[in-house]
């Protein structure tokens, strides 16, 4: 047998970033598979994974930036591109529609770049899908911030001292953030209603025990995402919303367009509105926020209402986080080979759209024939 095919895997460089891209269970199948990884020393310590669980599962500690394929959580910066091989390959988040600029730049360092958020959300996909298996890490931390930041219960409570009314949360933009949000508000004994501009959300909300906020706005755009409304269409959205929102107790928006700046449902008005107490938790931050106030990274009050918006969840949960993500790469790595070496068939629909940038010819495995 030849060289191995290794798989390296890096700490991640990223401030306030908590997760791994790989996790000792995922390591484990990869080698039993006949790959070599390489953990950077450390590179699990903030999500609570020490470098003897990955040697146990099969892994070496050593540089991971020289391995035949890199895999990451965040898009890498400039120093971690110059330090990856001509001919290599990259797996991780990265930011295809927002940073345009990097894949020319890894193209230019001869890296192929397999980009997660780029993998189709059809059924064969679905266990590659990061996108999906971070937002409902977002979505459920969202929920335990606004319960904690709220100054009213969730659950109707019945005590000897009297009758607590349960919380009333709306969640604005029902995708997979916005549905598990919905699921964890209902098991915490909220009233819950959602509201989406794609119409075909209204049963799964309803099916997670949510009302539907109908509000005679919809917005279908291509392969299931919404698109960005008309100028009419956002002010009579926002116009009917802001008579809405005050009457919850917690608002917590995901909206989001893909590639575009986050859609503004919540106008100041609307949060000076709403009892003293509520919450607004904007998980739109890194789009520019789905809340006229929210400051991505913070949480601010104004007019007694809280407003947070938190810019990296997922991290705040690293090790339910990375097991996730460590299973999307894995899956989406185990479709590149065969036989234990790196070979995408680029005719795979899956592998195709996911690629961004292929290496140039004679530059390794993922030269076009
Ligand atoms: P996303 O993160 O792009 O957006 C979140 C939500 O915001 C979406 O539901 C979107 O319709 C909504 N939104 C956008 N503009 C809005 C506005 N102005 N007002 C109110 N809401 C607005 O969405 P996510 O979670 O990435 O899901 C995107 C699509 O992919 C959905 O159709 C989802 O069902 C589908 N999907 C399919 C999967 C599969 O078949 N494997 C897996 C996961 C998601």
């Amino acid at each position: 047998m030849g060289v191995r095919t290794s798989v390296g895997v890096p700490r991640e460089s990223v401030a306030g970033e908590r997760r791994v891209a790989l996790v000792p269970g995922v390591v484990e199948r990869l080698c039993a598979q006949g790959l070599e990884v390489r953990v950077e020393p450390g590179a699990g310590q903030a999500a609570l994974i020490p470098d003897d669980a990955f040697t146990k599962a099969g892994a070496h500690l050593g540089d991971p930036w020289s391995a035949d394929v890199v895999v990451k959580v965040n898009p890498p910066s400039a120093a971690e591109i110059g330090k990856l091989p001509r001919g290599s390959t990259l797996i991780g988040f990265l930011a295809p529609l927002t940073d345009p600029d990097l894949a020319p730049r890894l193209r230019a360092a001869g890296v192929a770049g397999f980009a997660l958020e780029s993998v189709p959300r059809i059924s064969r996909a679905q266990s590659m899908d990061a996108l999906s298996s971070q937002a409902n890490v977002a979505g459920y931390r969202a929920v335990l911030l606004a319960a904690s930041e709220c100054t009213r219960f969730f659950p109707m409570l019945t005590t000897a001292a009297g009758t607590v009314k349960p919380a009333s949360v709306l969640v604005l933009g029902v995708g997979v953030a916005g549905l598990q949000a919905l699921a964890t508000a209902k098991r915490l004994g909220a009233r819950t209603t959602g509201y989406d501009v794609r119409p075909e959300v209204a049963d799964q909300v309803r099916s997670v025990g949510a009302k539907w906020l109908d509000l005679g706005v919809s917005a279908v755009g291509e392969g299931g995402y919404a698109r960005e409304l008309t100028e009419d269409e956002r002010a009579e959205q926002a116009q009917r919303l802001s008579a809405a929102i005050s009457g919850f107790d917690v608002v917590i928006t995901t909206a989001l367009v893909p590639g575009r700046p986050a859609p503004r449902l919540v106008p100041a008005e609307a949060v000076r509105r709403m009892r003293p107490g509520s919450v607004i938790v904007d998980l739109a931050g890194a789009a520019g926020g789905n809340c006229e106030l929210s400051e991505p990274d913070r949480t601010t009050v104004d007019h007694e209402v809280t407003i947070a918006a938190p810019l990296n969840l997922p991290a705040t949960m690293p090790e339910h986080a990375s097991e996730l993500y460590a299973r999307n790469v894995q899956a989406l790595l185990e479709l590149m080979l065969v036989d234990g070496r790196l070979a995408p068939d680029f005719t795979d629909e899956v592998l195709a759209a996911a690629c961004i940038t292929r290496s140039e010819p004679g530059e390794g495995h993922l030269s076009p024939s």
